[in-house]
């Protein structure tokens, strides 16, 4: 497969900025036809990633194929690929036909033929209509199909896409989602592509590349990245999670706070005595009146908030000192107020246990078991990790 047009490999790929790593040793193949995301926290690498795919950087070390050849040397503009920004930096003077136009002119390409290709860029995304609008007179999602429009006139094989919705607001972001996922699929064009939206990554993509620290934590489709997280850096950025600290034991762990974690199948194999981290998502927490009829997995607390989001009830539970988020269906028959009493309980299958190693990443200050931060905010979430 790797040697097809519309593959993309990176063969132990590295770059530094004097002492920075910001890739470090990366293997990857992007099978023809994929979507694949690099997603990971400011600063992991994503952009480094795609702009060596792009050539507007060159590798210290290691080997890029696109499309069955080695691309070393090889200018930006020769490459199978094209590259849409955050910011689409569309020519403001110029209608959109002529922004979309531009690069083809510059490479001296027939008129007649490039009539015919702006035409079938513009009606892949939908734009025929305002051909010559001027950037300023349209939203920013019209621009930023222009700019879409711009990278597919080349008919590359590969489209590389930096953050290309980061700029929108959230409900144009997920109509420009979904719109940009069933031009993927139509056009059978390779996309990568860089976010650090992890909900983004996950609804659009057909894998995902968890980078952190220039290299990729975890690689894998949607549902196996969530369900089964390879480490706690993964287990905390992909969805979100309650994380205690404490000690391995045999079957689990028993945390700082006495709580007694059993799992049913062990992320990590962590060797009994060690440090080692806990998980449970808030979803999968069951909140009860009664005290459950087992000791283990199983904490007691006091119902700090309730924040509603439509077929979802969102609780915090102070619980010795820390929080605990819990999600629960709107129709659950048990509600709770604040100030509440209650058992938070879960499954040995919803355990998840990891060793200390990124406790640090993980963990607010790497002592008490907190969650990552405020549990109500995903963004502060990210900005901690
Ligand atoms: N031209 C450069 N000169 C020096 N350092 C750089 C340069 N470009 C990137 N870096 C560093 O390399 C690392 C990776 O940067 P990169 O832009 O690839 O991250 P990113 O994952 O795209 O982050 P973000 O989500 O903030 O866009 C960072 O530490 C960054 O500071
Ligand atoms: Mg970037």
């Amino acid at each position: 497969m790797s040697g097809q047009r519309g593959a993309v490999e990176l063969e132990n790929v590295t770059k530094r900025f004097g002492a920075t790593v910001a890739v470090d040793s990366v293997s990857l193949l992007v099978q023809p036809g994929e979507f694949l995301s690099l997603l990971g926290p400011s600063g992991c690498g994503k952009t480094t990633t795609l702009r060596m795919l792009a050539g507007f950087e060159q590798p210290d070390s290691g080997f890029i194929r696109i499309s069955g050849e080695y691309v070393q040397g090889v200018p930006p503009f020769k490459r199978d690929v094209n590259t849409v920004f955050q910011h689409y930096a569309l020519f403001p003077h110029m209608t959109v036909s002529a922004n979309v136009a531009y690069g083809l002119r510059q490479r001296g390409v027939a008129k007649a033929e490039i009539a015919t290709r702006v035409a079938e860029a513009l009606d892949m995304v939908q734009m025929s209509k305002l051909a010559d609008r001027k950037p300023r007179q349209m939203s920013g999602g019209q621009q930023q199909r222009v700019a879409v429009a711009r990278a597919l006139v080349n008919r590359p094989s590969v489209l590389l896409l930096d953050e290309p919705l980061g700029a929108l607001d959230r409900k144009l972001r997920e109509e420009m989602q979904i719109e940009l996922k069933l031009l993927q699929s139509r056009l059978g064009i390779t996309f990568v592509f860089v976010t650090h939206d992890q909900e983004e990554a996950m609804s659009m993509s057909d894998r995902i590349a968890v980078m952190l620290d220039g290299h990729i934590e975890q690689l894998g489709d949607p549902e196996t990245v969530y369900e089964h997280p390879a480490s706690a850096f993964v287990a905390g950025f992909i969805g979100r999670n309650n994380f205690w600290r404490g000690v391995a034991t045999e079957h689990g762990a028993r945390a700082d706070d006495g709580t007694v974690f059993v799992a049913s199948r062990p992320e990590e194999d962590v060797p009994n005595g060690e440090t080692a981290l806990a998980a449970v998502r808030p979803e999968c927490i069951n909140l009860s009146a009664d005290r459950p009829s087992l000791d283990i997995n199983m904490t007691k607390g006091v119902v700090a908030g309730v924040s509603h989001f439509g077929d979802v009830l969102q609780y915090v539970i102070n619980s010795g000192g820390r929080d605990i988020l819990v999600l629960t269906p709107r129709t659950t028959a048990d509600r709770f107020i604040s100030g509440d009493k209650v058992y938070c309980s879960w499954s040995t299958d919803d355990v998840y246990q990891f060793s200390d190693r990124q406790a640090a990443i993980v963990l607010h200050d790497g002592t008490d078991g907190s969650p990552i931060s405020d549990p109500t905010s995903d963004r502060k979430k990210e900005k901690a990790i």
